[in-house]
This record gives C-alpha cells, sequence and structure tokens, in this order.
C-alpha cells in the first residue's frame, strides 16, 4: 500500500498556482481552506473572488490536474471552489470603488467598440462578477440603445442612481457562492433628449466625465468597462488624470485602414500612460447560415499580426453576424450570449482579458494611488 501524501506536500502544490485575481500564490493571500491527505483521496477547498468568475472553472481543472500529476497513486482528487471575500480599495480622488477599470476604445467610429464594450461586460457579470458601464462617448452615446434602457435616472442626496442592466442567465448554472448581479450604467444619453446635440468643450467634457464617475452610485464593482469615444485622446486624458485605469482594449475590423487606426489609439492609450490590455477584431470574418462557408469578408488575421508586431495581446476575433446587429438594434445585447455561434468568441475574449490582467497584477506594483488633484 502507497503512503498518504502530507497536507504540507499538497500546499507546496497551492503554492504553486496563481490566484486569478492578483496573480499570486494561492497559499498567500489566505485562499486555501480545509486540506485532507489520504492515501485513497486527495480533497482541497480553495476560496476565489468573484473578480476572476469567469476564470473559475478553468482555475479548478488545473488545481485539479497539477494534484493528480503531484500524487498518481491516490485514486481520488477533489477540488471545491468557494467564494473568498475581497472588497475592492477606493480609486483616485474619485474613490470609485472597482478592482479593474478597463477604457474600451477604437480610432474609428462603427467598428463594433460599443457592441465589444457592452458585451465584455455582460460577459464578466454573467460569469458572476460585479460590472459597471460607463458610457463616456459622450459625443453619440450608443451604450442605452444597445442595451434598451432610458429615461433620466433619479438623483439621491446629490448622487445618481444608475440605470441597472438584467444580463440574463448563463447557460451553465453558476457555481455555488456566484451569481449574476444587476449591472449598473451611466450614460450621457439619460440625460441629454436622444437626438439633442451637445457641443462639448475641453472643461465640460472633463466636467461631465468626472461628474458620472464620482457622482453615481455604482457600488463595490469587481470592473467598471468604459466605452470611450472614437479616436480623440481629450477624454482618455481626463480618465488617466482622474483614476488609475488597469488599460484598454482597442477595437478594429481586420481592414488595413481600420488597423492603422486601431494602431493610432494604441499610442494615443500609450501616450497617457493607459496601459493596452490587447487588442479585438472585430467583423472578423462572416459564416454563411445557408452553406456553412466563411467568407473573410475584410481580409484575415491582421489585428493578431498587428498585435504581435506592437507586442500587445490579442484577445480575439468576433465574427460579422446579423444576429448580433438585431440583437444591438433590439436593445438586447445580452442575447448574444444565447446565441451558440457568437457566444464562444465574446467568452474568449472575456476569459483572456482577466487573465492577462492577473498576469499584470502578479507582476506590477499594487496600483498607486493618484495625488491629490
Ligand atoms: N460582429 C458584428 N456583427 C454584426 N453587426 C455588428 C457586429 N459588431 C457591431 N455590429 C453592428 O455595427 C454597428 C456599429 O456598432 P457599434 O458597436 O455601435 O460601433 P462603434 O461603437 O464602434 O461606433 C451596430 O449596428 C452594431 O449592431
Ligand atoms: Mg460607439
Amino acid at each position: 500500500m502507497s503512503s498518504a501524501p502530507t497536507t504540507d506536500a499538497v500546499r507546496s502544490i497551492l503554492a504553486d498556482i496563481a490566484d486569478p485575481e492578483s496573480g499570486r500564490p494561492l497559499t498567500d493571500l489566505g485562499q486555501v481552506g480545509a486540506i485532507t491527505a489520504t492515501a485513497d483521496c486527495i480533497a482541497v477547498e480553495v476560496g476565489l473572488t468573484s473578480h476572476s468568475a469567469i476564470l473559475w472553472k478553468q482555475t479548478r481543472g488545473r488545481i485539479e490536474e497539477r494534484l493528480r500529476t503531484a500524487f498518481p497513486a491516490v485514486p481520488t482528487v477533489t477540488v471545491t471552489v468557494t467564494p473568498h471575500e475581497r472588497a475592492p480599495t477606493k480609486l483616485g480622488q474619485i474613490g470609485l470603488e472597482a478592482k479593474s477599470v478597463i477604457a474600451v476604445g477604437s480610432g474609428k467610429g462603427g467598428v463594433g467598440k460599443s457592441t465589444i464594450a457592452v458585451s465584455i461586460a455582460i460577459g464578466l457579470a454573467r460569469a458572476g462578477s460585479r460590472v459597471g458601464i460607463l458610457d463616456a462617448d459622450v459625443y453619440g452615446p450608443s451604450v442605452p440603445h444597445l442595451v434598451g434602457l432610458e429615461g433620466r435616472p433619479a438623483i439621491q442626496e446629490g448622487r445618481i442612481l444608475p440605470q441597472q442592466l438584467d444580463s440574463g442567465q448563463p447557460v451553465d448554472p453558476l457555481p455555488h457562492g456566484l451569481a449574476v448581479q444587476p449591472m449598473p450604467i451611466m450614460s450621457m444619453g439619460f440625460m441629454v433628449p436622444p437626438g439633442e446635440a451637445v457641443v462639448w468643450r475641453g472643461p465640460m467634457l472633463h466636467g461631465a466625465i468626472t461628474q458620472m464617475l464620482r457622482d453615481t452610485l455604482w457600488g463595490p464593482l469587481d470592473y467598471l468597462i468604459i466605452d470611450m469615444p472614437p479616436g480623440t485622446g481629450d477624454i482618455a486624458l481626463t480618465l488617466s488624470q482622474v483614476l488609475p485605469l488597469s488599460g484598454a482594449v482597442v477595437v478594429c475590423t481586420p481592414q488595413d485602414v481600420a488597423l492603422l487606426d486601431a494602431t493610432k489609439a494604441i499610442a494615443m492609450f500609450q501616450k497617457v500612460n493607459i496601459p493596452v490590455l490587447g487588442m479585438v477584431e472585430n467583423m472578423s470574418f462572416f459564416i454563411c447560415p445557408d452553406t456553412g462557408k466563411r467568407y473573410d469578408i475584410f481580409g484575415t488575421g491582421g489585428a493578431e499580426r498587428t498585435a504581435k508586431e506592437l507586442e500587445i495581446p490579442f484577445l480575439g476575433e468576433v465574427p460579422i453576424q446579423i444576429p448580433i446587429r438585431e440583437h444591438g438594434d433590439a436593445g438586447k445585447t445580452a442575447a448574444n450570449y444565447d446565441d451558440a455561434q457568437a457566444r464562444p468568441y465574446l467568452e474568449t475574449i472575456c476569459s483572456r482579458l482577466v487573465g492577462g490582467l492577473a498576469a499584470r497584477n502578479a507582476s506590477a506594483p499594487p496600483m498607486p494611488s493618484l495625488p491629490t488633484l
């Protein structure tokens, strides 16, 4: 009969696996619970945060695999994941409680930036993370339309009560301890009647963005996703001054001209010290619903090549599909996750984004607090 592994030996395996939020060893921040180790069975309890909800399943599988490899003589390995609370800290002078603030930008309009921004937010929320959306495209706010919300938000003691989006339920039930939370959304589109043009001057723009960030009752968030206006650096500059951003996602289409614009957008973010977390290629290809044949309407692989050249992560591609446009027009962007064709592409982007954040957190010092403005 083989001898039983020690709990210390099991723990040393867990010490070699990174927490998918902090990137630090699971044993560092009190995330390892009970460990049982006998000749017949290894059972461990690991606490993970809602920030990494989309990676729970993958992380659990990885821990199991590592334990099985390390202790091949033990027939049963069970890993139980439980929620581990880790509250967000207040960011910058505005006191936003969020762990990751992610700007979604592009060099030009019409590449599907808002669709991708909203889809990323919904994908993370459906996995069980607490997510909010700030529509910072004050020139052409389209988030209200994409999610089917309207009307002026109520004001409570000088704070804005944001509209709340129901992101819908995931196809597979969430792990115990996770739930889909209502998503607070704030947009200039809720404040200005549709069709009414606003001419923004620099200081007004800065004021409007700061006010939406500071005065909205977001509640504690894992992620704030910011839908940026195309091109111009004004809002990126404002954001970089108001709070520490985790980084930016740049959306483009595979066409050369769109890629050139994306390269400019990347340079713009880097100029204001916002790290680029990765690139998404939207409208990458078309699968004909009648024949199943793939058409590379705008060429193929351009964004992935550009990302490689610029040494930034490539987060994934999204096909051009009639339902994605229909869902957007109907204010039901969340339905992209009920669509078996679109879902895997969107989920891949969300997972890679969250995985990349953990890797960055592991190598970077904690977020600096900003000097007083
Ligand atoms: N992958 C896609 N497949 C089909 N239609 C898309 C896709 N991505 C975006 N669209 C549509 O393209 C239009 C522009 O998208 P939008 O997200 O508003 O772009 P942007 O914010 O870059 O201006 C919308 O009608 C949207 O529904
Ligand atoms: Mg837009």
